[in-house]
């Protein structure tokens, strides 16, 4: 590989939001543009395409729906935590993403009146999740990488493990990345960046995430210098299948699921009456957790205590034509069939709230540098995200930043050498984990961590948790510069790849307990029991993480609230 790789863009990671980035970019300047998207696995295998019930938009202005009304519902989910410039941004791009991959082949459920279908979904108060049967981003993702092989203006760096962005004078210059297949570390390099490697949820040991979604984006931006926000927002999914944590797609409940505990009832009445189920993410994910310690779950040794989502009065016709996926990942890891037997469920970690900060149009503090999905934090979804507001939020500000990138290149200057220095540190780095002996295995302290973060850092949290949490992330992060590579070969070392994730998911694990620590109020996402109420006073803005070596340096700005005062949050 002759180096360094130069292109006019790079796209760091090959989800949702990169691909609808690389369209926009290629369909705007057709020809003249030369892409690389560089994905550590590959392309088809980005976790977006686990992202099943729905992407929300509103369609239907004649049956009653409104951007305000879709605006208001993010405004009111997010705990009024989410900027309300971005929020109107963003429902007013969404009908045109639907639409646009409408005509670009994606085979949208239709309604029998032939038209693009739509569901419910919690905390929204129109059906508006448009949907492909229950694989939605699945079908996006198709629909996306077929349309961007139309234009022939882009390169894939498909199994290449990222290792370091490199920022100098305030300035992309370059990436450090290891190409799996021949264990070579190379250098890249281009005009401008986007950052879309998606989110960190990995940090947890019960989640929804696929093992490869370890936040690596995030964490080398923040070493870079780029600042995390609101990391201590972390959403947890109300129906996280037990034991594997496979998401139970929200919309078994748009469909008109229930949750049971285990007396048989709907106990979203008690906390939720008027929305029941279909309360927001948070909500439910704290109605559950207080049901189960109440005794009220259902009883396991070996997998922990469990709750009941209950499709079994949906009908087959129904599960077999909308939730297909849920029954056949059903069947195949459970032998259960959810036409005729509850599925046993609990919160799961399934989505960073938080992550580098961007501009309304996904711009990073370095001027080549951008962006967008889960990796990125342009306060779309505040303390809490509503469910299917995220895969609409990598259609909308992949769209967005791809635009953004475009208007730019023009003036921006062509790539220069990559630093010598900066390349000599980060290849540095992988030698020095390659030679490293101690006593630590990099596995148990992975294990550790996730167990830790389950334990301490989950639906509910108190100070005396945070602050031990804090300590074992330092202690762990200690044990791992012990833990060395046990593979010393050089192609596919899975071993290197782990250790690396390692050292993201630690300083991620670092900047989401001290945020979290130092939030003493309760809001979407982060409820503390020891501050159980939400302190606007104190508290209404977003948190910013800056790295230091001896952790993060915690700072805060204020929210951007252009339409509605924060009011108190009522379902
Ligand atoms: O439940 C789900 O299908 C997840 C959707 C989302 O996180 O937006």
């Amino acid at each position: 590989m002759a180096e360094p790789i130069t292109h006019d863009v790079l796209i760091l990671g090959a989800g949702l939001a990169g691909l609808r980035a690389a369209v926009e970019i290629s369909r705007r300047l057709e020809g003249k543009v030369d892409i690389g998207i560089v994905s550590k696995v590959q392309l088809m295998r980005a976790h977006s395409v686990c992202a099943e019930g729905g992407t929300a938009a509103m369609l239907r202005p004649e049956e009653g729906d409104s951007f305000e009304l879709h605006a208001w519902d993010t405004v009111k989910g997010s705990d009024f935590l989410a900027d309300q410039d971005v929020v109107h941004r963003f429902v007013h791009a969404m009908p045109q993403e639907i639409l646009l991959l409408d005509h670009w082949g994606i085979p949208w459920t239709r309604d029998e009146h032939g038209r693009i279908a739509q569901r419910p979904f919690g905390g929204h108060s129109y059906p508006r999740a448009t949907l492909a049967a229950d694989k939605t981003g699945f079908f996006e993702m198709q629909t996306l990488y077929d349309t961007l092989l139309r234009h022939r203006c882009f390169t894939r760096y498909d199994e290449f493990f990222v290792t370091d962005i490199l920022v100098k004078d305030s300035r992309f210059v370059g990436l450090v990345g290891i190409h799996a297949g021949s264990g070579e570390v190379v250098t890249m390099r281009a005009k401008a960046l986007l950052i879309a490697s998606g989110g960190g949820g990995t940090l947890y040991g019960f989640t929804t995430y696929s093992q490869t979604v370890t936040g690596d984006g995030m964490a080398m931006a923040y070493r870079a210098g780029l600042p995390l926000e609101d990391m201590e927002f972390l959403q947890f999914h109300p129906t996280g299948l037990v034991p594997s944590g496979i998401l139970m797609t929200e919309a078994c409940r748009g469909e008109g699921g229930y949750l049971r505990n285990n007396k048989g009832e709907r106990f979203m009445a008690t906390y939720a009456p008027k929305l029941m189920e279909l309360a927001p993410r948070d909500m439910v994910s704290r109605a559950e957790t207080e049901e189960i310690l109440a005794g009220r779950g259902f009883h396991s040794e070996a997998w922990g205590d469990y709750l009941h989502l209950d499709l079994t009065h949906l009908g087959a016709e129904r599960i077999n034509t909308r939730l297909p996926l849920i029954r056949e990942v059903c069947m195949k890891f459970l032998g259960l069939d959810p036409i005729t037997t509850p599925i046993p469920i609990r919160p799961v970690a399934h989505y960073s709230m938080g992550g580098i900060e961007t501009d309304i149009d996904g711009r990073t503090r370095v001027e080549n540098i951008w962006a967008a999905g889960e990796a990125a934090c342009v306060s779309l979804h505040g303390a809490n995200r509503l469910g299917s507001n995220s895969t609409a939020e990598c259609l909308a500000w992949g769209g967005i930043t791809g635009e953004e990138i475009v208007k730019a290149l023009p003036k921006l200057p062509a790539p220069a050498a990559v630093p010598e220095e900066l390349v000599a540190r980060a290849k540095g780095h992988i030698e020095e984990l390659l030679r490293r002996e101690g006593s630590e295995n990099l596995y148990v302290v992975r294990r550790e961590l996730r167990t830790m973060m389950d334990r301490f850092v989950g639906v509910f949290r108190k100070g005396e948790e945070l602050a031990k949490a804090l300590v074992t992330v330092k202690e762990l992060k200690e044990r791992a510069r012990k833990a060395p590579v046990p593979d010393k070969g050089r192609i596919y070392n899975s071993n290197l790849f782990h250790a690396l994730e390692l050292e993201n998911l630690l300083d991620l694990a670092e900047v989401t307990v001290a945020g979290a620590l130092a939030r003493e109020e309760s809001r979407g996402a982060h409820a503390r029991r020891d501050f159980p109420t939400r302190d606007d006073e104190k508290w209404h803005k977003h948190t910013l993480a800056w790295h230091t070596e001896a952790g993060p340096r915690l700072d805060y700005k204020p929210v951007t609230i252009t339409t509605w005062k924060p009011v108190e949050r009522k379902y």
